[in-house]
């Protein structure tokens, strides 16, 4: 089963006039338990593709699978449910409410789960705040925190609703190094132990030294593809930028992230 899958996604945004293509034709598939850092420079479409696998935003072509189950358009409540069940996202600029305490945002996302008790709410807020070493930090609001501290907060807020999927946008590009390495070294562990999924979009090379999948993108198109085994990385150029050839090793790596591209030039 792939956690995610998306196919042929296509971004249009319109500014003024101008249509923006942010992303083309977008094809991927991730499994359960990967660390996958999505990279490529600035302008490049990691957020918009973020967004759109972390169901905040929708393509404007193409398909979204969550699960192995489409949710394609699906409407706002909707999304939102699935949201609260199955997805945390980690926010570059973290997006904690300012008027409430640590605690109180790592509960938040608890409240829309009818199927969460108040007790059940109340351990796992404990239970993520000290797994983040915030464990005497819960009645901090977040301006009594530093910004490593903030962030912390935001991956326990995340983890808290125990999602399938914890989505990244630059996790540590708001961090000093030291601070930005030991929430990596964090989210690795939970990723280790949990076997919850990571998706990252990062310009960090840490981040990528500890994935074990890349996708690079450049201009909303897919350009390469990468698997980690042991210590070695063998990358290879996606399907829809590959000029021709089709060795061996190109189709496993792509069958694994299921990076076939619309047009079907595997092998
Ligand atoms: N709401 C929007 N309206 C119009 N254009 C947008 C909007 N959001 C993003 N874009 C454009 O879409 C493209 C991709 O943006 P995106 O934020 O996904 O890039 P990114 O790779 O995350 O960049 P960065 O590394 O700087 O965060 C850019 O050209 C950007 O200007
Ligand atoms: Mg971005």
């Amino acid at each position: 089963m792939h956690v995610v899958r998306v196919e042929g996604i296509y971004k249009d945004y319109l500014l003024g006039d101008q249509v923006v293509q942010a992303l083309s034709n977008i094809t991927l598939q991730i499994e359960q338990g990967v660390f996958l850092a999505i990279s490529g420079p600035s302008g490049s479409g990691k957020t918009t593709l973020l967004n759109i696998i972390g169901c905040i935003d929708q393509p404007t072509k193409g398909r979204v699978f969550i699960n192995d189950q489409d949710v394609t358009g699906w409407s706002n409540d909707k999304m939102a449910d699935l949201r609260s069940h199955t997805i945390g996202f980690i926010f570059q600029t973290f997006n904690l409410l300012p008027v409430l305490s640590a605690a109180e945002n790592v509960e938040y996302p608890l409240l829309y789960r009818k199927d969460v008790s108040r007790e059940e709410r109340q351990r796992r807020v404990k239970y993520f705040l000290e797994m983040v070493g915030l464990g005497g930090k819960g009645d901090h609001r977040p301006n009594q925190l530093s910004g490593g501290q903030r962030q912390r907060v935001a991956i326990a807020r995340a983890l808290a609703v125990q999602p399938a999927i914890v989505l990244a946008d630059e996790p540590t590009a708001n961090l000093d190094r030291a601070t930005g390495s030991e929430i990596l070294e964090l989210m690795r562990n939970i990723n280790k132990h949990l076997g919850t999924t990571f998706i990252f979009s990062t310009h960090d090379q840490r981040v990528i030294d500890l994935s074990n999948r890349l996708v690079r993108i450049e201009d909303g198109v897919m350009r390469e593809l990468g698997i980690r085994r042991g210590n070695a990385w063998t990358t290879v150029p996606a399907a829809s930028s590959r000029k021709e050839s089709k060795p061996r090793v190109s189709e496993d790596l792509r069958a694994s992230l299921g990076a076939t591209g619309s047009q079907g030039q595997t092998g």
